[in-house]
């Protein structure tokens, strides 16, 4: 089984310390490790893997691994062009490689799990059914209607212990089809991350998005090596369609599986999500850095370089960075991305 690494997000929604020249896979937001690192170390018995991200990352990259377990390729993209294309890169290197009857392990360089045993030995448990052909996603038990979100209806089961065939893959419904779904009990939400054989991968493709692989297997015919570095070419690549798994396979795919996942996963989509994951003070408080509180409840704050102090508030999200600075209601803090969406307008 190899992991491949997806590192390409720009992660808007943890703005201001997640930025497009820093996005938040290269943060530390739940341990000393950057949430690369994470991803990486997390997982038992892997001795090598595959990372993919955008060339302009590659230094960041490199040195992160530097300090992780495995020894990893890194496939660096000219552009970004989604999931669908990105996984394919991996997969036809490692088809390149005499390796196309393999386990691909997709993950996202992006995500907290809380229980990290729990999650190997499901990866473990998914094995044999993604040897068998099917595409496995891993899914989440929703408790509440996130429209951020694939969603899976689970299906039979397959001739494997908790293994079921999708019955239906719906990628980011609308709010009130999202709703439907959590009330009916019936759905779980898809983790972003998959089980399959690289060959599976490819000939799935091939069906549903012929155009995507079909860019991507010339942008791999002209790779070149640079150091651990493996560019591939930026004309073919560029041409490629831009589309996620989830659309361009996932929700075509007539062999889809998915296996529950529990393991305290959380995607860390906003700074509330990140008060939610960590652990609180007695007033319901998460502090990092250089913070002093009275009368302070439900509260974030993150100071990176000075003393910030808060009085008579409460479920507030500040964050304080050397050049920008986040006061927000938690209740409103999707919207962040707004606020960056100016920004970039304002240049
Ligand atoms: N290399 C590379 N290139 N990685 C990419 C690219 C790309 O062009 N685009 C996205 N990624 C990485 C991101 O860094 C992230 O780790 C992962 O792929 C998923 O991309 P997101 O952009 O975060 O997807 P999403 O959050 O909208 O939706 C996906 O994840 C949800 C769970 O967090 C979907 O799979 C949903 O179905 C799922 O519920
Ligand atoms: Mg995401």
């Amino acid at each position: 089984m190899i992991p491949v690494v997806l590192c390409g997000g720009s992660g808007t929604r943890l703005w201001p310390m997640s930025r497009a020249q820093y996005p938040k896979q290269f943060l530390s937001l739940n341990s000393d490790k950057t949430m690369l690192q994470e991803t990486i170390d997390r997982l038992e018995g892997m001795q090598e893997g595959l990372v993919i991200c955008n060339e302009e990352h590659r230094f960041l990259v490199a040195e992160q691994l530097r300090h992780t377990a495995i020894q990893a390729d890194i496939l660096l993209e000219p552009v970004g062009r989604n999931t669908a294309p990105a996984i394919a890169l991996a997969a036809l290197q490692l088809e390149a490689a005499g390796r196309a009857s393999e386990l691909m392990l997709v993950l996202p360089a992006d995500h907290v799990f809380q229980n990290t045993h729990e999650l190997n030995r499901v990866v473990q448990l998914a094995a044999p059914v993604a040897n068998d052909g099917q595409l496995v996603t891993f899914g989440i038990v929703p408790h509440y209607p996130e429209t951020g979100f694939g969603y899976i209806k689970r299906g039979g089961e397959l001739d494997a212990d908790s293994v079921y065939k999708v019955a239906q893959f719906v990628e980011k419904p609308e709010l009130a089809t999202a709703q439907a779904y959590v009330d009916s009990g019936e759905y779980y939400w898809n983790s972003g991350m998959f089980l399959f054989r690289v060959d599976r991968y490819l000939e799935e493709l091939a069906k549903h998005s012929p155009q995507i692989l079909a860019s991507c297997r010339e942008a791999m015919q002209a790779t070149q090596a640079d150091l651990d570095f493996i560019r591939v070419d930026t004309a073919s690549f560029q041409s490629c369609p831009d589309d996620s798994i989830d659309y361009a396979v996932m929700e075509k795919t007539d062999a889809a599986a998915v296996i529950p996942l529990d393991a305290g996963w959380s995607d860390v989509g906003s700074w509330s999500a990140l008060w939610d994951l960590k652990e609180k003070d007695a007033n319901g408080n998460v502090l990092t850095g250089d913070v002093l509180t009275e009368s302070t409840n439900n509260t974030l704050v993150v100071s990176q370089e000075r003393l910030v102090t808060t009085l008579g508030i409460e479920d507030l999200i500040i964050v304080d960075t050397k050049d920008a600075v986040l006061v927000a209601h938690k209740d409103r803090i999707q919207d962040v991305k707004k606020l960056v969406a100016q920004i970039k307008t304002a240049g």
